[in-house]
């Protein structure tokens, strides 16, 4: 089930940011003293006046979308909390990003928006699908400059999504060898219509050489002029299939206990943060899901223990994903406040995705249950996302068969800006 665009609320306060409203206003206490004072002209006190004057200013102020509202990410002024989420569009010929990706990042850029690019392969045994774009060649970061530096100069933050698919790989890896995973399982053949081939289990003594794959990553990225990286933990990956005892069938210290399956992501983490600095470094997890079969038995302890095991590193962000993406594209609604004891625990930004609109991000800002909120498809379907929000205006409906074609335009930069434009 694909969520539908969010056209309700057409003017006005929407019931969000009139609880808001409500609850800052009418919420508080009113200091006896504002009673005493000289009667004025209509009846009125001059603190009287003066504190309907206030009330006027903050409903102007409250009409503005709480996701329009700035905040302050580390040294990252951002004007607003709408995110760009990382997505792979598969447009990337021969793991080289291509000029097209200017026009398609530019057209989704505001002054002090934060963007998150697609998954870049960390090495060439990270690929898992075809035109994806790579991080570990010169010829590569040469690729990223002018898309990077196009984002900075329309004033966004962009941020790097680096990524290994470890066992979701099919024919790519280099002179037909077998893909890497924690484990020897392969995912179900014939899972998202591929005959999976069984992946080899990493070798205990290779371990540091793929985390070095990481930190050579992170390097790259921030020398292709990218603000920073986001760690790509989540969607059963090869970081996730580690962290997850479904898939993680290892006795060694890369298994079994949480903190031994949690071992291989912080130890990425750390290789990431030691390369860069941890106020440029994040990380996207989703403990809840169970995308190519890789589900825990437990997600709640898996996502509190890393919520808590990152803030020994000083990371930037933690990004997760809502407990409602089970399945990739499906939202489930049923457990709205899963991700609060993640966000209370982890000391830093912390931003949360899926299956979210206008509405129910501006619900999660209020509520203080995150800083910031991705949006995937809606941001793909509607480049001028924010505006649109401001506005509170209709918003166009993503075509879901052009997620992943190569076309340089169709399904990626035609779709129309709300002046018809693209
Ligand atoms: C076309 C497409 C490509 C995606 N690629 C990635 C990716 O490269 N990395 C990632 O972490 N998530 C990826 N996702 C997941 C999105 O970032 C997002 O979490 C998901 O779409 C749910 O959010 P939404 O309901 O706002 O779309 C992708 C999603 C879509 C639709």
């Amino acid at each position: 089930m694909e969520t539908k665009p969010d056209q309700s609320n057409t003017c006005g306060l929407d019931a969000v940011e009139f609880n808001f409203f409500c609850q800052i206003w009418y919420g508080g206490r009113v200091s006896p003293h504002v009673w005493r004072g000289e009667v004025g002209q209509e009846g009125r006190t001059r603190k009287q006046s003066k504190q309907r004057r206030k009330k006027k200013n903050m409903a102007t102020n409250n009409t503005i979308p709480l996701l329009l509202t700035p905040y302050k990410m580390g040294e990252f002024n951002l004007s607003h909390r709408i995110v760009l989420a990382p997505m792979t569009r598969n447009r990337c010929y021969n793991n080289l990003p291509q000029p097209h990706a200017i026009l398609y990042y530019t057209q989704r850029t505001t002054k002090g928006g934060l963007l998150i690019s697609e998954a870049a392969a960390v090495s060439d045994t990270a690929q898992g699908y075809p035109e994806i774009p790579g991080i570990w060649t010169k010829e590569q970061v040469e690729a990223w400059k002018p898309i990077v530096d196009a984002v900075h100069d329309r004033g966004g933050v962009f941020f790097c999504q680096i990524w290994h698919g470890g066992r979701v790989s099919y024919a790519f890896q280099r002179n037909g060898q077998t893909p890497i995973s924690s484990t020897d399982k392969g995912c179900t053949s014939g899972l998202d219509g591929v005959d999976w081939a069984p992946p080899r289990r990493l070798r205990n003594d290779e371990i540091p050489g793929i985390v070095n794959d990481f930190r050579l990553a992170a390097r790259n990225a921030i020398e292709a002029g990218f603000d920073g990286v986001e760690i790509h933990g989540a969607h059963g990956y090869l970081i996730d299939q580690f962290m997850k005892d479904t898939v993680n069938d290892r006795t060694d210290e890369y298994g079994g206990s949480l903190e031994k399956r949690c071992r291989f992501a912080l130890e990425v983490v750390e290789a990431a943060v030691e390369e860069i600095g941890g106020d440029r470094v994040g990380i996207r997890l989703s403990p809840y899901a169970d995308y190519m079969e890789s589900g825990d038995s437990n997600p709640d302890a898996l996502g509190l223990y890393m919520a808590n095991a990152l803030n020994r590193f000083g990371i930037l962000y933690l990004h997760v994903i809502e407990p409602r993406m089970v399945k990739l594209g499906d939202r489930y609604d049923g457990t709205p406040h899963s991700l609060l004891p993640m966000r209370k625990a982890f000391k830093g930004c912390f931003i949360a995705a899926g299956g979210y609109n206008r509405d129910d991000g501006n619900k999660a800002v209020a509520e203080n249950y995150a800083d910031l909120v991705a949006f995937g498809r809606l941001f793909l379907a509607n480049p001028d996302l924010p505006m649109r929000f401001e506005l509170n205006a209709p918003l166009n409906n993503y075509d879901r068969s052009t997620f992943y074609t190569h076309d340089p335009v169709v399904g990626y930069t035609d779709y129309p800006f709300l002046d018809g434009s693209c």
